[in-house]
C-alpha cells in the first residue's frame, strides 16, 4: 500500500514537472494577438495573404501550419535562404525570438482539421479534388480556378498532360527524393489519400 501511494505521489510530481517544463517550451508560449501586430508591422502582407487578403507574391499563409512544422517555421523565419537559396523572402532582423513564436501562434489560430470522411464514399477523382481543397494546395498552385495559386509555382491545371500517375505518386510520397531541395512541402498522406489525389491530377488535361 505504502509503495503504491508513493508511486502515485511520484506520478503526480512528474505530471506537475512536465506541465511547468512545457509551459516554458517555445512554440507553446507565443501570443497570437501580438503576432497579428508583428505581421502587419513587419510588412508581411506586402507579399502574403491570410484568408486571401494581402499580397500574392508568396504563398497564402492561412493554413501554413498544416504543411510546415514549428521547427521548420522557426528556421524559415530566421534564415529563409538556409532552406531555399535565392528566395525573395527577406531575412528579418528580429529583436527577440518571441516575435517568431508570436507569428507561429498567429498562424496556428487558423489551423483546421482535415476532413477525410468522404474517402471511399465518392469517386476517387472527386475525393482527390476535395482533398486538394482540404490541404489548401491552392495557396501555392493554380488548379483550374484562375484566382488560385501564385505565379512562381507550377500551374497544375493540365498536370495530367505533363506527368504520369507513377511520377505523381512518387512526387506526393516524397518530393525531396524526386527533387532534393524543392520547396514543395512533404505531406503525411495515407496511401488512399495519395491514390485519390493522383487520380484527380492525372485527369486534369
Ligand atoms: C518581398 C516579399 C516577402 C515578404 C515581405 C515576406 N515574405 Fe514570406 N515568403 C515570400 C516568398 C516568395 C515565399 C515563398 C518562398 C519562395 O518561393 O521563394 C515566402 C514564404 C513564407 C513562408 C512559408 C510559406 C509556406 O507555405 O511554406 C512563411 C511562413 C512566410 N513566408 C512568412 C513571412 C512573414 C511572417 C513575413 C513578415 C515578417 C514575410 N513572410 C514576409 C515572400 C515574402
Ligand atoms: C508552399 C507551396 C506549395 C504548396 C502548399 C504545395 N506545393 Fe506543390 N509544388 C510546390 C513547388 C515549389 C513545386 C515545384 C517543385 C520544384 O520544381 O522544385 C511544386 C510542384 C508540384 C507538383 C509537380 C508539378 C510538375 O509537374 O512539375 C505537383 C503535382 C504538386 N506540386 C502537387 C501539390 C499538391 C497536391 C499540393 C497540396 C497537397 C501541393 N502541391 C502543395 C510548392 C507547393
Amino acid at each position: 500500500m505504502a509503495a503504491m501511494s508513493s508511486r502515485i505521489i511520484f506520478l503526480v510530481l512528474l505530471v506537475l514537472l512536465c506541465q511547468s517544463v512545457f509551459a516554458q517550451t517555445p512554440g507553446v508560449s507565443g501570443d497570437p494577438e501580438k503576432g497579428k501586430e508583428i505581421f502587419r508591422g513587419r510588412g508581411c502582407p506586402a507579399c502574403h495573404s491570410i484568408e486571401l487578403s494581402g499580397g500574392a507574391l508568396g504563398p497564402d499563409l492561412t493554413h501554413v501550419t498544416m504543411r510546415r512544422t514549428d521547427e521548420w517555421l522557426v528556421r524559415w523565419l530566421n534564415d529563409p535562404p538556409s532552406i531555399l537559396k535565392d528566395t525573395d523572402m527577406p531575412k528579418v532582423p528580429w529583436k527577440t525570438q518571441e516575435e517568431v513564436l508570436d507569428l507561429i501562434a498567429l498562424f496556428k489560430t487558423f489551423k483546421k482539421d482535415i476532413r477525410k470522411d468522404f474517402l471511399g464514399k465518392v469517386s476517387k477523382k472527386e475525393a482527390g479534388k476535395r482533398l486538394i481543397e482540404e490541404y489548401d494546395c491552392k495557396s501555392c498552385h493554380r488548379i483550374e480556378d484562375p484566382l488560385s495559386g501564385r505565379a512562381r509555382y507550377p500551374d497544375l491545371t493540365r498536370e495530367g498532360q505533363k506527368r504520369s500517375r507513377k511520377w505523381l505518386d512518387k512526387w506526393l510520397k516524397d518530393p525531396q527524393s524526386v527533387k532534393p531541395g524543392t520547396f514543395m512541402p512533404a505531406y503525411p498522406f495515407s496511401k488512399k489519400e495519395r491514390a485519390a489525389i493522383v487520380e484527380y491530377l492525372a485527369a486534369l488535361k
